[in-house]
Order: C-alpha cells, then structure tokens, then sequence
C-alpha cells in the first residue's frame, strides 16, 4: 500500500511521522507533497520520507491520500488533484469542517474518510475520530483506522455530525486542558512559587489525576467526593467554582467550538 500525505504542516507531519511506524506499509516510505519550499528542503533530509515537490509525480501511484491542508486550500488543491484521481483511491481528510460530499464532488470520487484529529497526536498519545462515505469497504477502513491508530486512538462515529460534536471535544479539548492549566500555573506564581517550581506543581497534578481516573472505575465526580471533605480546602474551591457556574460554562465551551465547526461546514 503506498500512502501519500498532502500538507505536511502540523497535523500533516505528525500524522505521516506516526504512520511510518505501521506494518501495513511494510517498511515502504510515506510520500509526501508539500507546497512550502522550507517544508520540502527539511523532510529531504529524512530518510523515512519520499517528498514530492509536484502532485503528478505522487498522486497517480497513491493508494491512499490523506488531506493535511487548511480547509481553505481545499478547493484549489481538489481542482487540481481531480484529473489525476482514479475511483479506487481512498481520499482521508484531516481538515475541519469540509464535509465528505464536497470532497467527493470535488474529487469526483467516492471513497472519502472525515477525521477529526487533535493535538496530543504529536506526542502518540492522539485520538482520532472518523467516519466514512458509503462506498469504503469494511477491510479499506479497517486499513485506515490501523494507519490512524499510529498516533494514538481513534473511534469511529456513525456520522459527520458526530465529527463536528468530536470538535467540540477532542478537537478543540487540549486547549480547554490548557486554559485550565495557565489559571493554575498562575494562581501558583501569584502565591510566590517560581515559574519552575509551578510548573512541577501543576504538570504533576494534571498527570497524576489523571491516571487516578485512567485506572479506576470513578467517575471525575467521585473522585471529588472522594479528595474534598466537608468544610475542608478542596470542598472550598470546588463550592466557589459550582457558585461562579464554571461546570455550565465549560460545557457551554464545549457547545461554541462544536456548533462553529457546524457553521464552518456550512461556509
Ligand atoms: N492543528 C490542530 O490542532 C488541528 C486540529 C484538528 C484539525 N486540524 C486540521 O488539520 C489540517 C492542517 O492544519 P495544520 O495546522 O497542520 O496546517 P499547516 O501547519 O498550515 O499545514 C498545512 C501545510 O499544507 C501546505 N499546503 C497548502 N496548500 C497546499 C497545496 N495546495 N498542496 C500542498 N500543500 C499545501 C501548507 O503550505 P503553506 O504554508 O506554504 O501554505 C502547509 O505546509 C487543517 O485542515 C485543520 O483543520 C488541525
């Protein structure tokens, strides 16, 4: 199976960085065509890598074409792929908000996976969600959930709109996780810790309790429960949180960023 990779910016390379690693592709190297000449000069010095500078010397002899693009670059670099796609080739879409339809219509093709990646793919430790166009087979997406799951987990959604509510959080999530920890690294240094000394405070914190709740069966809430007794410390701050409305506002969040990936489709 040969894979190529179109858009090798953040999400591009990341993805194609894990995938090299599946046996799938039987030590065969990923190809990968990129637009921006710094790209291009720093994956040629990789040897996992075959790097393209134009689309007619790769995409013709692609079994699988991952999208890595912004979704604004879709339609131009669709126009361009389309004379060059034959039917079998199965196209996945890294980009938010660009429906499966306009990719089958702009490809003139039919076999099309929408993904929703996010960040934590960088470190493997991603998870991907994905559904796909009718015509793909059970054993091409059997394929293609083995390529993705190079970057961590995926889940396959019974559809598009799942895709955007996967926005709302996995997608846009890491950067909630972020916020909440900015407050905190700050909050420490407003009580007098060094930046170096908060860090380990916070980053500690989120690793451990997390792999509290990885390897229990609590829920988040029992876990609070559990850690915050009546008239005690952590009681204190999750009673100021509950009174100021933080659990509605974050769910609140979680609804903006999925009903702007509706409306970006929509665009
Ligand atoms: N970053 C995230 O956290 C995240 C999360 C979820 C989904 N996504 C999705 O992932 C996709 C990629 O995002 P990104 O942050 O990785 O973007 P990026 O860093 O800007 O990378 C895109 C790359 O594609 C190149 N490119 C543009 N037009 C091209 C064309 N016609 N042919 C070949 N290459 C072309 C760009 O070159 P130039 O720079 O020269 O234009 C750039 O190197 C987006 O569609 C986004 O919706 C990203």
């Amino acid at each position: 199976m040969k894979v190529l990779m179109i858009g090798a910016g953040n999400m591009g390379l990341t993805y194609s960085e894990g995938m090299v690693k599946s046996p799938l592709l039987n030590r065969k190297k990923i190809m990968i065509h990129d637009l921006s000449e710094g790209i291009l000069a720093k994956l040629r010095k990789r040897s996992e890598f075959d790097v393209y500078e134009h689309l007619e010397d790769c995409l013709p002899k692609a079994d699988v074409i991952f999208l890595g693009v912004k979704p604004y670059h879709a339609d131009e670099l669709m126009q361009k792929m389309k004379s060059m796609m034959h039917t079998q080739q199965i196209v996945v879409s890294l980009m938010a908000g660009v429906t499966i339809a306009h990719i089958k219509s702009g490809l003139e093709i039919n076999k099309v996976v929408r993904t929703m990646p996010n960040l934590p793919a960088k470190v493997g430790k991603g998870v991907t969600s994905y559904t796909e166009s009718i015509d793909v087979s059970r054993i091409e997406l059997l394929m293609i959930r083995n390529l993705l799951d190079t970057t961590g987990v995926s889940i396959r959604v019974k559809n598009e709109e799942f895709i955007n509510k996967s926005t709302g959080i996995s997608g846009s999530g890491p950067a909630y996780v972020f916020y909440f920890m900015q407050s905190m690294l700050e909050a420490a240094q407003k009580m007098g810790f060094t930046v170096h000394d908060s860090k380990i405070l916070v980053s500690t914190t989120f690793e451990g309790a997390i792999e509290l709740f990885n390897k229990s069966d609590l829920t988040p809430s029992s876990w609070m429960d559990k850690v915050a007794s009546k008239g005690g410390t952590t009681r204190a701050a999750l009673d100021y949180m509950d009174d100021n409305n933080v659990e509605e506002l974050i769910k609140e969040a979680a609804f903006a960023a999925f009903n702007r990936a509706v409306e970006l489709g929509e665009g």
